[in-house]
């Protein structure tokens, strides 16, 4: 299926982090030209306000449903109201600590959710033009010091999280070979930039570092992750559902490790610079080592040759330029961060630190 076929385009989770961005750039960047419908519960880390501006920027071509993709009947009524065509699949429950503190909240999103669209998918399979699944190089485990995932490493998932969206890429692939159900997955890396929930390693130390609050980093931090900007993911996955092969996987990374220790100390010294403090005291005296992530997977790093050979992907942000730009995004946008720093999320970070002692 080509993308002329795409004309209502369902994305789930689209009030979060990625979906908030990749609606932001099919609607301003690409050539799609049909409509987007929005489902997403607004748990937590589901925010209407990363979408403000795009209803009235854009009439008759955005939609928002708020809704559980578990409630089959409400999802049904939504596919036949706009006669959905293609899913983009990212409504998920989204972080490794929280999978640890209260892993069926993820069964419940990640597989029930995943098995829920899938017969819808089913369901309407005769005028789906694509199912896109949006997951995580964390189903493939921990990498040692050296190697790279591939689309054929095996499935080795650490934490509750990673167990949740192995389990979903099953069902993905299982309705593609049961059901002949047009399919594409992509695992990513991990991402960072605007509109990053505060709970994630990046946003959480931006935060602390410009509120000179300390910066809790895990074990000795020495654990690396695969950088990629979102809005690069973004592109990658528009790649994928316009070109990619229907039934075929792909790897996206970043081509960016490192520790997390390095992270922070670049988050500190960009700091540094732009809302300066003392010489006597940088922010990377804040950093403090708190007690190790259960199970913490040591090194994830993408081989995303695939993706580059087959269409032409490849990252476009420097981590330099990546994180300079996310730095001040959060500087700008303090009033978001206000807002989402509220209630629920406030009584969720207490209960880390107190745990981490
Ligand atoms: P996020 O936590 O910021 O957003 C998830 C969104 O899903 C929220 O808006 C939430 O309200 C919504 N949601 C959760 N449960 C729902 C349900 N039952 N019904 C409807 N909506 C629901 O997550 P994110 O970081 O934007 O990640 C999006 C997807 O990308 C996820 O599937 C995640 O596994 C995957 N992914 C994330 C990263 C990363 O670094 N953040 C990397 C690779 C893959
Ligand atoms: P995170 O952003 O939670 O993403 P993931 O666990 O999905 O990779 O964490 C990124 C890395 O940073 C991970 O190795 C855990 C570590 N980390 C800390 O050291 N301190 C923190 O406060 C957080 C949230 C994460």
């Amino acid at each position: 299926m080509k993308k002329e076929s795409m004309k209502n385009i369902l994305v789930t989770g689209g009030c979060g982090f990625i979906g908030s961005n990749f609606i932001r750039y099919l609607l301003t960047e690409t050539d799609f030209d049909g409509r987007i419908i929005n489902v997403d519960k607004l748990t937590y880390a589901g925010n209407l306000e990363n979408l403000s501006g795009i209803e009235e920027a854009f009439p008759g071509r955005y939609y928002f449903s708020r809704t559980d993709i578990c409630d089959l009947m409400e999802m049904s009524a939504i596919f036949e109201m706009y006669e959905i065509d293609t899913i983009c699949h990212f409504a998920a429950e989204s972080h490794v600590d929280r999978s640890i503190t209260k892993p069926s909240d993820f069964i419940h999103a990640n597989v029930v959710g995943t098995f829920c669209l899938l017969e819808l998918a089913r369901l309407h399979s005769n005028k789906l033009a694509l199912f896109h699944h949006v997951s995580t190089d964390e189903v493939f485990g921990s990498l040692g010091k050296a190697g790279y995932f591939t689309e054929n490493t095996p499935y080795n998932p650490s934490s509750p999280y990673s167990a949740s969206k192995a389990a979903a890429d099953h069902f993905v692939r299982s309705y593609a070979i049961t059901y002949g159900i047009p399919v594409t997955i992509s695992n990513c890396s991990n991402n960072y930039g605007p509109y990053q929930f505060p709970e994630k390693l990046i946003p959480l130390m931006i935060l602390n570092a410009i509120e000179n609050k300390p910066l809790p980093v895990y074990g000795e931090g020495l654990n690396v992750r695969d950088w990629l900007y979102v809005k690069d993911h973004c592109k990658a996955i528009w790649a994928i559902m316009k070109n990619g092969r229907r039934g075929e996987t792909y790897n996206i990374g970043g081509g960016c490790e490192k520790t997390n220790i390095d992270v922070v100390r670049i988050i500190c010294d960009f700091v540094d610079k732009i809302l300066p403090g003392s010489d006597e005291n940088p922010r990377k005296n804040l950093i403090t080592f708190v007690k190790d992530r259960p199970g913490h997977d040591l090194r994830y790093a993408m081989d995303f040759t695939k993706l580059k050979m087959e269409l032409g992907w490849t990252p476009s942000k420097t981590f330099e330029t990546g994180i300079k730009e996310t730095i001040d995004w959060y500087i700008e946008n303090r009033e978001w961060v206000k807002r989402v720093k509220s209630g629920e999320y406030m009584d969720w970070m207490k209960q880390q630190y107190e745990n981490r002692q």
